[in-house]
């Protein structure tokens, strides 16, 4: 297969991709938010805490940003994270625009990846971007901040992982924390039950991260195929993170059960790859939440799913009040807002709080 320009570049570069992955360490100002690892559990409540602050705003939105502006560049499909980031620039009073895909870009003309982004970064102030390879967002943030530290340009302008292929989303971690936060009022200590191809499905990866560093309980049920990576089983403490293939034994122990697609968007051509998504249609047939099987979880548990779901969980759950995942979609607006303020230095939550005083 033959490698792209960002494959290339992070095996060429790899100190470059992690130096634009700065810790947030109480500070988001002009950083770039690009995978769970950046953050400690005070951070994670640090964009919790801003996000409560912003669903106070929602009806109305809050002018904290005025002509500053957001482009949602997404080089990959979405109907959920490219808009909710535009309509939260737009709840914060600046103008969010949308991009799906490049095809109309100068990129058609033969423009590399780099010039791109940095010509991307000369129209706006903030840049969430999604990509179908991994690092593509670190790679955008490599580049700006390669041609700020040249002078050429004249400003940082964060970029904002919206989702990079197989590996992170971690803006979904957020506004899933966001929503388990807001059921139980506390993380730490519950259990989360997750269903995923933990090898492909971004959203679990970075969920994962997300959990260890907050001190949930994790019971993994794991498909045969796409494991927990040791990378990531790792962060947990000794007892923290259980594997299992029972799904019904995890909904039964479970604070939230947490469900993810099958990836199979990344198969291509790939016959290993298009293996695995087989055997994973089987391992997921075996365990469709359907509203049978949702009456073994606890009655005060919920369900989530980042959406978009296929048979994983059956239209027959819908009318049962556990199942939160419409809610979990909303949350993400408010948390989108909480990211996009405090990556351009600027806190509704002190807003609000002066606007009381
Ligand atoms: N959850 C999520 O990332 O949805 P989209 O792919 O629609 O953005």
């Amino acid at each position: 297969m033959t490698k792209n320009e960002i494959q290339v570049f992070k095996e060429q570069n790899p100190i470059e991709l992690k130096a634009v992955q700065q810790p947030i360490a109480g500070d988001a100002t002009l950083k770039n938010l690009l995978s769970m690892y950046q953050l400690s559990e005070e951070d994670i409540f640090d964009y919790l805490r801003e996000a409560e602050a912003a669903e106070g705003t929602m009806p109305y939105g809050i002018d904290l940003l005025k002509r500053r502006s957001l482009l949602a560049l997404m080089r990959q499909p979405s109907t959920r994270t490219g808009g909710s980031f535009e309509e939260a620039m737009t709840k914060l009073g600046g103008a969010g625009r949308y991009r799906g895909g490049m095809e109309s870009s100068s990129e058609a003309k033969g423009e590399s990846r780099y010039d791109s982004e940095v010509a991307l970064a000369t129209q706006n102030d903030i840049i969430a971007e999604r990509t179908s390879e991994e690092y593509g967002p670190m790679f955008a943030a490599y580049a700006i901040e390669r041609e700020v530290r040249l002078g050429h340009l004249e400003r940082i302008v964060p970029v904002i992982n919206a989702g990079d292929g197989r590996n992170e989303h971690p803006t979904q971690t957020l506004g899933d924390l966001f929503t388990i936060y807001k059921e139980f009022g506390e993380l730490k200590g519950l259990t989360l039950s997750i269903f995923a191809d933990y090898e492909r499905y971004r959203a679990a990866r970075s969920l994962l991260i997300g959990a260890a560093a907050v001190g949930m309980n994790v019971i993994a049920v794991e498909p045969t195929v796409a494991p927990v990576p040791a990378d990531v089983s790792a962060l947990f403490a000794p007892g923290q993170l259980i594997t299992t293939g029972d799904i019904d034994e995890a909904m039964r122990r479970a604070n939230v059960l947490w469900l993810g697609r099958n990836p199979d968007e990344y198969d291509g051509k790939d016959a290993f790859e298009k293996a695995r998504s087989a055997q994973l249609a089987k391992e997921y047939a075996e365990r469709i939440i359907d509203v049978d099987r949702l009456q073994k979880m606890p009655t005060d548990a919920i369900v989530m799913h980042p959406r978009p779901r296929r048979d994983e969980l059956h239209p027959s759950v819908d009318t049962d009040r556990r199942v939160r995942d419409v809610a979990q979609m909303q949350n993400m607006i408010p948390m989108r807002m909480a990211i996009v303020a405090r990556h351009l230095g600027v806190s509704i939550l002190d807003a609000m709080k002066d606007t009381l005083e």
